[in-house]
């Protein structure tokens, strides 16, 4: 059973708890050489497909790093395949769609998503949840602008041209897609809790190139519909933005327990503009952690002080954790953090 008691959830949720939760966003990764020997093998997309090895990758970095919180091991494409969107993640470049949605057709040609097509997630939840031995799996999915960037563009993209051009022009296509999309990150992630996750992240990892007029307009809607709909589950339910300052105080008001904070904004900053009932995650600069020891743990501790005492923090990365990364590096500030945050921070 998870463990209600854990300090992540507890930090999740407010209540008071013993020192600074800690986990990294991408803690499972081409950075642990034993992930790179299993990529010898197997494509990401066959590690992301099979149960026993989705438990393995997602148990190691607890093992490893002493983290608070595991999170699941997969990709915020994979269940879009249950749409019947046909996706690679090719190395270096990231997810790759082979026909991308771009007219209302498209989109209603998108079949409805069934938690059966990912069967394989949902079995990896159970088997990791059995391997943990109380440490929580978050478990998580895209959300649908960051997940829209992909499938309309068709491949990363900077500009995000294509999807914003949909959303200017064709708004009833954009955001019948938008519909579809929170209907899937609804059932997808209500069947990961059910599987046994302690807590959801939504990675909506590419909103910040949306104006605040534009995130109101045609993205808030949806993501209120999503986490109103994940309520019920009682779960502490994380939402999470790269450059998207601008974007707080909207993406606080969606209903999400805690958010996630990049390295741009100080957490100080962050808690005046959004109050103190929020949970702040965050926000070490990713690459601290490549700069080694002294400047990781500078920066580590920089960050601990200034959210002292704070119940509403779990300390991460800003975002994920580079693959030239020192595994080292990552064990001492886990060490670090929870030295620091002793007498009930
Ligand atoms: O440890 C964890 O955080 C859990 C696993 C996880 C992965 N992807 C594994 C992965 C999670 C939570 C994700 C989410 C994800 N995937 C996001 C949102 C988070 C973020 O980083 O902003 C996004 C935007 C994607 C899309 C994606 N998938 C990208 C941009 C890439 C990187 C491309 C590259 O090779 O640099 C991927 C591939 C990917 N997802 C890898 C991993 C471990 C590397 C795949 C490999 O083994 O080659």
């Amino acid at each position: 059973m998870p463990d209600d008691t854990s300090r992540f959830i507890r930090a999740c949720r407010g209540e008071p708890h013993d020192t600074i939760p800690v986990w990294f966003m991408r803690q499972a990764g081409r950075y642990q050489p034993s992930y790179r020997a299993l990529r010898q093998r197997y494509s990401m997309l066959q590690l992301a497909r099979t149960p026993e090895l989705i438990r393995d990758i997602t148990v190691r970095p607890v093992e490893d790093l002493g983290v608070d919180a595991a999170i699941l091991f997969s990709d915020i494409m994979i269940p879009l395949a249950s749409l019947g969107i046909d996706f690679d993640i090719q190395e270096n470049v990231g997810p790759v769609v082979a026909q991308p949605v771009e007219t209302r057709a498209d989109v209603d040609a998108l079949k409805p998503f069934d938690a059966t097509d990912v069967d394989f997630v949902l079995e990896g939840v159970e088997r990791t949840v059995s391997a943990l031995n109380g440490v929580p799996l978050i478990g998580f999915s895209g959300a649908p602008f960051t997940l829209a960037s992909y499938i309309v563009e068709g491949a990363p993209s900077r500009t995000y041209r294509r999807t914003k051009h949909m959303m200017w022009q064709e708004p009833d296509t954009f955001a019948m897609l938008m519909e579809r999309l929170a209907d899937m990150v609804i059932a997808y992630l209500k069947a990961q809790a059910a599987a046994g996750a302690s807590a959801l992240q939504i990675f909506d990892s590419w909103v910040g190139a949306l104006s605040v007029a534009d995130y109101r307009d045609s993205v808030l809607p949806h993501m209120v519909h999503i986490f109103s709909s994940l309520i019920e589950l009682n779960l502490p339910l994380i939402y999470f933005g790269v450059g998207n300052q601008h974007l707080l105080e909207a993406m606080a008001s969606t209903g999400a327990s805690v958010l996630g904070i990049d390295w741009r904004t100080p957490l100080s900053q962050a808690r005046t503009m959004l109050g103190p009932s929020i949970t702040l995650q965050g926000n070490l600069d990713p690459e601290r952690v490549t700069a080694g020891m002294d400047t990781a743990e500078q920066g580590a501790i920089d960050i601990c002080r200034a959210m002292r005492g704070d119940p509403r923090f779990i300390f991460n990365l800003g975002h994920g954790v580079p693959k030239e990364t020192d595994p080292a590096v990552l064990k001492h500030i886990v060490d670090r953090v929870h030295a620091m945050g002793g007498d009930g921070a």
